[in-house]
């Protein structure tokens, strides 16, 4: 279903409703962790983009831009944004030459894109999309919300043609011990502050927790490579807040 103007103002209305029922004491798994996601996004999608923009120092625009230049697809290629929120790896996308379309679980935050693109609500672990389809996926923040990354994966090898192109980006821990500290209590406890002033603190308090869903690095790269993108490879980005996941579907 491909949203438009017309209803971004009724869901928005929707979407401020007290509906949130994220627990950020608690990580559900499972069909639970899906239902509360998705209630999660819905109810913080209308300043979604404020708020990631001043809690990143809108460095995230910038970890976009090199993501896609990490896709390295020619001029015109089809890319799926998958988990693409409010649009901006589409719009990026676009201004580039591409030809993308969205997928997300939280019709809340599609409603909320500030213009429109082609994007319908969906699942990243059952796309409506054929095999082979795309040239290539990008996916912003959004790995430590799926309720497995295995089948995620699965996707990514079955929707990609061979020698398409992934490019995922995630939030990180500095390696660095004085970095990380300071990151830490960044992420953990002003972060919350400033999405519990201009949006929802529970939200913001379950984000930095929900880091606590990713695998070690080497084992999420290790089932990547087995998926189907033998030469996938890892980039930390801002001294190491964020990762580029880059790789070629295998032939
Ligand atoms: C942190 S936001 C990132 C949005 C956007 N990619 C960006 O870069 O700003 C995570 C997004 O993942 C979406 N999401 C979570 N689980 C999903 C799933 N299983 N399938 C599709 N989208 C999902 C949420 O609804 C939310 O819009």
């Amino acid at each position: 279903m491909t949203t438009g103007a017309g209803t971004r103002r009724s869901l928005t209305t929707m979407a401020a409703q007290p509906a949130l029922d994220i627990d950020p004491e608690h990580l559900p798994t499972g069909d639970e962790k899906v239902a509360a996601v998705r209630s999660m996004f819905d109810t913080i999608a209308p300043r979604y983009d404020l708020v990631n923009r001043i809690m990143t120092f809108r460095m995230d625009v910038g970890w976009r831009r090199r993501a896609i230049s990490a896709l390295g697809l020619a001029p015109g290629s089809l890319v799926a944004d998958l988990a693409c929120g409010t649009g901006d790896f589409c719009f990026e996308l676009q201004r580039r030459g591409h030809r993308a379309v969205g997928f997300d679980l939280s019709y809340g935050m599609l409603a909320a894109a500030p213009r429109h693109f082609d994007r319908a609500q969906g699942d990243a672990l059952r796309l409506p999309l054929a095999a082979g389809s795309v040239d290539g996926v990008t996916c912003g923040f959004a790995l430590r919300n799926f309720a497995e990354l295995g089948p995620f994966f699965a996707e990514l090898a079955r929707i990609i043609r061979p020698g398409g192109r992934i490019a995922l980006l995630e939030v990180a821990e500095p390696p660095n011990p004085l970095l990380r500290a300071g990151h830490g209590v960044y992420f953990g406890t002003i972060v919350p502050m400033i999405g519990g002033a201009l949006s929802d603190r529970a939200a913001y308090r379950y984000l930095p927790r929900s880091v606590a869903y990713l695998p070690p690095p080497d084992e999420m790269m290790d089932e990547l490579r087995s998926s189907g993108f033998n030469d996938a490879r890892r980039q930390l980005l801002s001294v190491g807040i964020s990762q580029l996941i880059s790789g070629t579907r295998d032939h």
